[in-house]
């Protein structure tokens, strides 16, 4: 059966999206291409005969309100428009024409394009959208045109949403979201919808720890595993704006699109503007399910190397900070092997003159007087005992105490005649600059090459102020959107030129982590919060779209140096073993009965990854609960991991028992605990394990944790 089917006498156009369905009419007499279903399987002739009938129409209502693909401002429509368009004279009102609607398959998925534009302005858009095969996620996006010949006047994109998501009618609506801050992000919420619009925004010019480009949307009562979930994400890492709209009439849509309220793009006669993807996906599993999706489509068609398992690495900034020297790091390297690292990072400190954060961002060359003879006799001992070597960058910001930006103050963002505030002693650099690009691809190649790097962490620490482009944009607070675009090229040539490398997302901890910064990188670093505790509600979020095998997470010292909360190693351990596993702290101050045990901790880890970073992920409860823990289980079934907390001691409340999801319920599998609270040899069928579990009490006191590893009889 075709990927897309189409009914060309009613303008009918159905997309099977793995289990999924979506449908459209395309009507060219109106003018309209309106959203028919959004949900389970239908036919063809399902979606030919779907019909809704306008409701009775009055002169304060709009029967197109909620309905359209991409609505825009103009005619009879009163909603918030998805395109938003201002002409040389001031006006702005669309009247779309539909051109037509072209299908194209090809081995991997379909395409579909519809083509509008205005009856006498010269703008044209195509909605774009593309089905993978067995992905219930659709990707959508849309191609905007200035279609006028030279001489014509730019035309101004108030609004210019990627997509339109409209759901079908349910008596209420319950949004999620996640919501945090520096240290705190990815805390998920959900709450019922209300009439209106609600808008997530990130207005810093970078993704943000106070939002993340997602939303799920359910009628109040879906569960962790039961129930409809409408997720819409956007793939972009600059500002970014997201709103639902829950109409009085009962209507709830979502646009979502790059650029916060304000940013407006001026488009040139012949230029053309693309939006980023915006990815939908509709599921009948709860948010367990949508979660899995989400974690399927971004391996499958979202990260470069996704096959390939994630090292276990030690990074240096919590031990030596702004410190680095190479005898603290070769101390550092020898004892991150002895515990069985495969990657070690030197992160913030190796470069310019960079002995706080006051200065050296800019000046890319190992810090004179430290390493005399540059990176390399460190990277040789690291390469030497086995493992990785990586380094710590932040090429998108400048010290105003630094050679380059002595040498080109021009390139920072900034406007003329404002103050350009300094965040962390440090300004950004303008990316959408080619010329700021080349510079850094330059110097990042030939890093990459001195020393051998295998393995870069990209981080970024401030937010945009008096951001105005300085590179000749005619619309100068477009740098919310093309700074992103411009970091991602570089991002991408520098994959293409070195294609063994390996990226690591980061900003300030978790502040670019989205579905485009994916797609050119690796991992990515969570949050700068490395306590073990917080780290699982933080985990929790994060997981709700993006997958283990992306999320970085250190076992570090304790007291936690943020919060200053003592937790034990085990419980350290099995809080970073539900990702890609790291160690971060100080490991010269750790016991040697430390090391041993942190030993074992990573060699346990190592027998398991394969399932933890890519096996389908379970959450078994919430951090909110007594105890709750995440179950993975391995692609062909044959192992599962259950990682398992409880930060309080119980007093006496039962704690609900552990039932197991995605096992064979007609196989044998034999548990094994790390913390030795279950006996050793259980061994229980896979439909006693979903239907009874097994008990859930943990050794006594607080934090307490475990491993259970279930395997499959053979
Ligand atoms: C912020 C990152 O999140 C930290 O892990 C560390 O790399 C510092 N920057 C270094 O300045």
């Amino acid at each position: 059966m075709p990927l897309i089917e189409t009914d060309r006498p009613s303008g009918t156009v159905l997309l099977h999206a793995g289990p999924t369905a979506y449908a459209l009419r395309v009507d060219t007499g109106a003018g309209t291409v309106r959203t028919l279903h959004w949900g389970g399987p239908l036919t063809l002739a399902d979606a030919v005969a779907a019909f809704e009938p306008d409701a009775e129409g009055n002169s304060f209502h709009s029967p197109l309100d909620g309905t359209e693909e991409l609505a825009v401002d103009g005619q009879v429509r009163f909603a918030p428009p998805a395109l938003d368009v201002r002409y040389a004279d001031g006006t702005g009102s669309v009247e779309p024409v539909v051109d037509g609607y072209a299908v194209q398959e090809d081995a991997e998925g379909a395409e579909l394009t519809v083509s509008l534009r205005d009856t006498g302005r010269p703008l044209g858009w195509r909605l774009h959208y593309r089905v993978h095969r067995d992905r219930a996620v659709i990707e959508r996006w849309t191609e905007l045109r200035h279609t006028g010949g030279h001489g014509e006047q730019p035309l101004t994109l108030v609004r210019h949403a990627a997509a339109q998501w409209n759901l079908p009618v349910l008596p209420e609506y319950r949004a999620g979201s996640v919501h945090g801050r520096w240290i705190s992000e990815f805390q998920l919420r959900r709450t019922p919808l209300s009439v209106g619009e609600t808008t997530w925004s990130s207005r810093r010019g970078h993704t943000g720890h106070q939002g993340n480009p997602w939303v799920t949307l359910d009628g109040g009562g879906a569960t962790e595993e039961s129930g409809e979930v409408w997720t819409v994400a956007l793939a972009t890492s600059g500002s970014w704006r997201t709103t639902v709209v829950r109409s009085a009439e009962g209507r709830c849509s979502v646009l979502t699109g790059s650029g916060h309220e304000g940013v407006e793009l001026a488009l040139a006669p012949g230029e053309t503007w693309t939006t980023p993807v915006s990815a939908g996906q509709y599921g009948a599993g709860g948010f367990g399910g949508a979660s899995r999706g989400w974690h399927a489509y971004t391996r499958a068609t979202v990260l470069p190397a996704a096959d390939e398992l994630r090292p276990v690495l030690y990074n240096s900034w919590e031990a030596t900070a702004f410190g680095v020297t190479f005898d603290n790091q070769r101390d550092l390297a020898d004892l991150a092997a002895g515990i069985g690292a495969e990657l070690f990072v030197v992160d913030d400190g190796w470069f310019g003159a960079r002995d706080s954060d006051r200065a050296g961002l800019g000046d890319w060359t190992a810090r004179p007087g430290v390493f005399p003879d540059g990176l390399r006799p460190l990277a040789d001992h690291v390469h030497g005992l086995g493992m990785r070597f990586g380094l710590w960058v932040e090429p998108e910001m400048v010290n105003p105490d630094s050679e380059l930006f002595r040498a080109r103050p021009e390139w920072v963002l900034h406007l003329p005649d404002r103050t350009a505030h300094t965040l962390r002693n440090q300004l950004v650099l303008d990316f959408s600059r080619p010329e700021v690009a080349e510079w850094a691809l330059e110097w990042l190649v030939r890093t990459v090459d001195a020393f051998d790097v295998d393995f870069l962490k990209w981080d970024f620490n401030r937010s945009f102020t008096e951001a105005g482009s300085t590179g000749g944009l005619t619309d100068a607070r477009r740098v919310f959107v093309e700074h992103a675009l411009g970091t991602q090229r570089v991002l991408d040539r520098l994959r293409a030129a070195r294609p063994a490398l390996r990226i690591e997302a980061c900003s300030g901890g978790g502040g670019r982590v989205d579905l485009a910064s994916l797609a050119r990188t690796d991992q990515a670093w969570v949050s700068d919060n490395t306590d073990a505790v917080d780290r699982l509600a933080i985990q929790h979020g994060f997981s709700q779209v993006y997958p283990a095998q992306v999320m970085g997470a250190w076992v570090t010292d304790s007291p936690n140096p943020f919060t200053r909360r003592s937790v034990p190693l085990g419980f350290r351990f099995h809080s970073a073993m539900a990702g890609v596993l790291g160690v971060g702290g100080d490991l010269t101050r750790w016991s040697a009965d430390e090391l041993d045990e942190a030993a074992a901790f990573v060699a346990r880890y190592k027998a398991v990854r394969e399932t933890v970073q890519h096996g389908d992920q379970y959450r078994l409860g919430s951090p909110g609960d007594v105890s709750h823990a995440v179950q993975y289980v391995a692609r062909d079934g044959a192992e599962s991991v259950v990682l398992q907390w409880r930060v309080g001691p119980t007093g006496g409340v039962p704690v609900p028992r552990l039932r197991l999801r995605g096992l064979d319920p007609g196989a044998v599998y034999h548990v094994d605990d790390d913390s030795g609270t279950l006996p050793a040899g259980v061994v229980r069928t896979g439909a006693a394990l979903a239907a009874h579990g097994l008990a859930a009490e943990l050794p006594a006191g607080e934090y307490a944790s475990r491993m259970l590893t279930v395997r499959r009889e053979v």
